[in-house]
């Protein structure tokens, strides 16, 4: 197994990727490329392809067509163990509603990760309460996810998907569910630690606000990339 210096940014690659569900197809031949270190908005209407795209990315979903490479692996060809060691290890990934785990607390939820790469249990909860402080939520490391509020549990999220130091994250609507405060806020600090950490982002979303973060963006539409566009204004 490749061994990789944590935090380093992974580029990602996607080549003529298409994928069904069985009827309508979701992906009609996406090529895409992302560089290590960029952050990419995916962008388009309902039921473009954007979670399709990003579930394939990502290692999750292998495509029924094309080839995904993030650095030097070829994702699309890797064993099912591969690739979700991969996932686990140099893939962070976060969701709308950051899918922490009810019955533990915000620390358990970010140590978890960890915790499946058998690190000790007192580094792992030690890690993770650190990560819960650089994203601001140090103070509720001991509270459960239903204590706290939307922005405070996807800010734990975001720690969870970070304490691996992966080289990519993949973050599909990561404020959706939250007000346009805790949006910007959200944003702001995925902007500052992707840059900190030196990390590669992609993220869905179809808000234009939140896409304009971004370094680029590529508009999806009914599973084709519409346009590629370099931001302008930041
Ligand atoms: N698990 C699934 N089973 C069947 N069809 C799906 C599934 N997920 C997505 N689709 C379909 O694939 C298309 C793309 O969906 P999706 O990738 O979720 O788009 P978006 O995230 O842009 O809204 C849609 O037509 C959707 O209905
Ligand atoms: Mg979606």
């Amino acid at each position: 197994m490749t061994t990789h210096p944590p935090g380093h940014a992974l580029a990602v690659h996607a080549t003529g990727v298409a994928h069904d569900y069985g009827r309508r197809p979701a992906l009609r031949g996406v090529d895409l490329s992302v560089a290590a270190g960029e952050m990419v908005a995916v962008t388009g209407p309902s039921g473009s392809g954007k979670s399709t795209l990003l579930h394939v990315l990502s290692g999750v979903l292998r495509p029924d067509e094309g080839e995904v490479r993030l650095g030097d692996e070829v994702v699309t060809t890797m064993s099912e163990d591969a690739r979700s060691r991969l996932r686990r290890t140099r893939v962070g990934v976060l969701f709308q509603f950051g899918q922490l785990i009810d019955e533990l607390t915000l620390a358990d939820n970010v140590a978890l990760p960890l915790l499946l790469e058998r690190r000790k249990r007192a580094e792992a909860m030690e890690t993770a309460r650190a990560w819960l402080t650089r994203v601001g939520v140090g103070d509720l490391a001991d509270e459960l996810p239903g204590e706290v509020s939307g922005g405070q549990a996807q800010r734990a999220a975001l720690a969870r998907a970070l304490v691996t130091n992966p080289g990519v994250l993949f973050a599909d609507e990561p404020t959706g569910a939250l007000d346009s405060r805790a949006g910007s806020d959200a944003m702001d600090l995925i902007t500052d630690l992707a840059a900190e950490e030196g990390m590669t982002v992609v993220l869905v979303t179809h808000d234009a606000r939140i896409a304009a973060y971004a370094d680029r963006e590529v508009v999806l539409r009914d599973g084709l990339v519409d346009a590629d566009e370099t931001a302008v204004v930041r």
